[in-house]
């Protein structure tokens, strides 16, 4: 798999937090904002991948894959709940030995695969999985239209493929597109909008939910258990990027109250 160094520093830092969120005082951050235990770096709330789950009800022998899947947020816990065969890919291995871990714990009933890839080269023939998901994935890596197209290659006819991701909005000030630019996840932008991405690539919009109230809830939420968790994290981080930790959270905090950053939920069917 061909990486750039921006692409590998940013697997590095991505395997670092997996194993760092296994920490108490990561997993009760991640509680308190997403409602789960999975060590995730994702906003995918436990409400939200529930609202996943139940527009794609899925069941024992149906194939789901996860992309970016980190340390299995949300794919085991979809895999839990519906008996589904599941299917974990993502750059860094730290992640995917967690989620191993917590299959075995978990004692799964369907088929667990991993797999460290790259989602621009998916490892598997076509039309493998009836489903996919995957969570603030798009947002977080450059040649987001090779990813699409592997997806719609590697889903069954008439497979789905449900996913949030966040943006820049539409329409903006050159200014604000930068601001938004900075503050958001490093591959935010794109140059072209996700409508048209989806057409290129062959799938259809069956239906696109707004969860800017809910990420507005998540990023709120988070900066106050920043401050709660004031002590354990200013130790585990260094005083300094504690500090630049609560900057990230009340920036965040801004461009989302002023719109210009948007988390969206898309739910596709292949073309
Ligand atoms: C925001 S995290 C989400 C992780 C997990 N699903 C969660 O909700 O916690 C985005 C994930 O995308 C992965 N990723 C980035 N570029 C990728 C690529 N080219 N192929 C596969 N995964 C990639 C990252 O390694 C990271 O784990």
């Amino acid at each position: 798999m061909h990486l750039s160094e921006a692409e590998r520093e940013q697997r590095a830092r991505f395997g670092q937090s997996y194993r760092r969120n296994l920490l108490p005082v990561m997993l009760r951050i991640e509680k308190a904002v997403c409602g789960c235990n999975y060590g995730g770096t994702s906003w995918a709330t436990r409400g939200e991948i529930d609202d996943v789950a139940e527009k794609r009800a899925r069941r024992p022998g149906q194939r789901l894959l996860d992309l970016g899947a980190g340390s299995g947020w949300p794919g085991l816990y979809l895999a839990a709940s519906s008996g589904c065969d599941i299917t974990l890919v993502d750059l860094p291995a730290e992640g995917l030995v967690i989620a191993a871990a917590r299959a075995k714990a978990d004692r799964l009933a369907g088929v667990l695969s991993v797999a460290a890839a790259d989602g621009r080269a998916l490892p598997y023939g076509d039309k493998r999985f009836d489903a996919i998901t995957h969570s603030d994935v798009l947002c977080c890596l450059p040649g987001k239209q090779a990813v699409l197209a592997e997806c719609r290659r590697t889903v069954a006819d008439k497979g789905r493929m449900i996913f949030s991701v966040i943006s820049v909005a539409p329409d903006l000030s050159e200014i604000d597109r930068a601001r938004a630019i900075e503050t958001g996840p490093p591959y935010v932008a794109s140059a072209i909008g996700y409508g048209e991405m989806f057409e290129r690539t062959g799938w259809e919009t069956v239906e696109t939910v707004d969860l800017m109230a809910q990420f507005l809830k998540s990023a709120t939420t988070f900066l106050e258990v920043d401050r709660e968790n004031r002590a354990d994290l200013a130790e585990l981080l260094g005083e300094e990027d504690y500090e630049q930790r609560l900057q990230k959270d009340r920036d965040l905090i801004d461009a989302i109250t002023r719109g210009i950053l948007r988390r969206d939920l898309h739910c596709l069917r292949a073309g």
